[in-house]
């Protein structure tokens, strides 16, 4: 690896030091890996997007389900004033969460927070057209590098973590993610968190490696991010998307295998070799026990008050409260 001056195009500092720490600074035999933020230009949420109505792809309908089902009940009993959703994406889902919360007050404020700027003033646009009267707050931030949101939201104030975004997270990560929320809350203050439970490793891994290629497409969306961010020239062609459970770890890891040896030049980190066959891994999306979910909230400081799943016990929805 060679240093290069070479300022970088639209790219920030901080992705600048993600590259270099995923992908250059790594002892040998240390699986390269980059953050799966990096997914989400306007391109990669539209492939997401994609993907949620694939067949193959159950969390999203399966969520979707369980919100219809709970949402007029829970929301009538704790009639929210605000609903702040973390990785908020096209929100789509949250409409029946808006829905039901318009139905049980009238001042009902929304903060979508997410990384993908273009796509979130989408969003928004589109939640203000639809719902004439609700207060829209996008807020464009990494979820993870402290929320700071709009003063004076109507309590109690209701954060959503839908889609199983958590299950990008390592469990550690998560718990820090929570306990920064937990740390916002105040006692009335609730989580609504969708999560992917442990089932038949078939049914998982046909998720993630559906027969359209739209996941493939999402996948290799990262290397086209850092193209066009810092100025990259990875081949996204090169590379080959693999999606495999990890029995070990109970989760799905994405990775993007390069087919030949790989030499690509990243203005403001240097020049990287990939060697043919070795990987970067681009996502994990962990797959719960019940027992590990709860764990994860317990050490956030959070506490399940009400609990759901599917028929087939595959998905969470719950409702979780501060614990103290
Ligand atoms: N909640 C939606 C979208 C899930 S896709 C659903 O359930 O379908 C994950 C979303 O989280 C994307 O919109 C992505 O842009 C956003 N995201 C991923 N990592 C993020 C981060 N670190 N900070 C903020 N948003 C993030
Ligand atoms: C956003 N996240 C929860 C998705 C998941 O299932 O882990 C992203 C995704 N990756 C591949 N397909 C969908």
């Amino acid at each position: 690896m060679h240093s290069e001056n070479v300022a970088t195009r639209r790219g920030d500092a901080a992705m600048v030091a993600d590259v270099q720490a995923g992908l250059v600074d790594r002892a040998p035999g240390v699986q390269r890996e980059l953050p799966p933020k990096y997914f989400y230009d306007h391109r990669g949420s539209q492939l997401f997007e994609a993907i949620t109505r694939l067949p193959e792809y159950y969390l999203t309908r399966t969520e979707r389900l369980l919100l219809s089902t709970r949402m007029p009940e829970w929301m009538g009993v704790l009639r929210p004033g605000a609903l702040v959703e973390l990785g908020a994406g096209n929100a789509d889902k949250t409409r029946t969460i808006l829905d039901a919360m318009r139905a049980a007050r009238d001042d009902v404020v929304y903060v979508p927070v997410d990384v993908s700027a273009a796509f979130l003033d989408e969003t928004a646009e589109n939640l203000r057209r639809e719902y004439p009267g609700l207060r829209v707050e996008p807020v464009v931030a990494d979820f993870a590098a402290g929320l700071r949101l709009p003063h004076g939201l109507p309590r109690p104030i209701l954060y959503a973590f839908l889609g199983s975004t958590i299950g990008n997270l390592e469990d550690s990560e998560a718990t820090e993610l929570l306990a920064q929320l937990r740390r916002g809350m105040a006692r009335g203050d609730r989580l609504l968190l969708g999560a992917d439970l442990l089932k038949d490793v078939a049914v998982i891994e046909a998720a993630y490696n559906d027969t359209r290629g739209v996941t493939a497409e999402f996948n290799r969306n990262m290397l086209r991010v850092l193209n066009h961010e810092l100025g990259a020239n990875f081949d996204s062609t090169a590379f080959a998307h693999r999606a495999f459970f990890s029995e070990r770890a109970g989760r799905i890891e994405m990775h993007l295998v390069a087919l030949e040896d790989q030499l690509v030049t990243i203005p403001g980190v240097g020049r990287l070799m990939v060697p043919a066959g070795d990987s970067i891994r681009t996502e994990i999306s962990n797959k719960y026990t019940p027992t590990r979910l709860t764990r994860i909230l317990a050490a956030a400081g959070l506490r399940p008050v009400t609990w759901e799943t599917d028929d087939a016990g595959g998905y969470a929805l719950l409702l979780a409260a501060p614990s103290a």
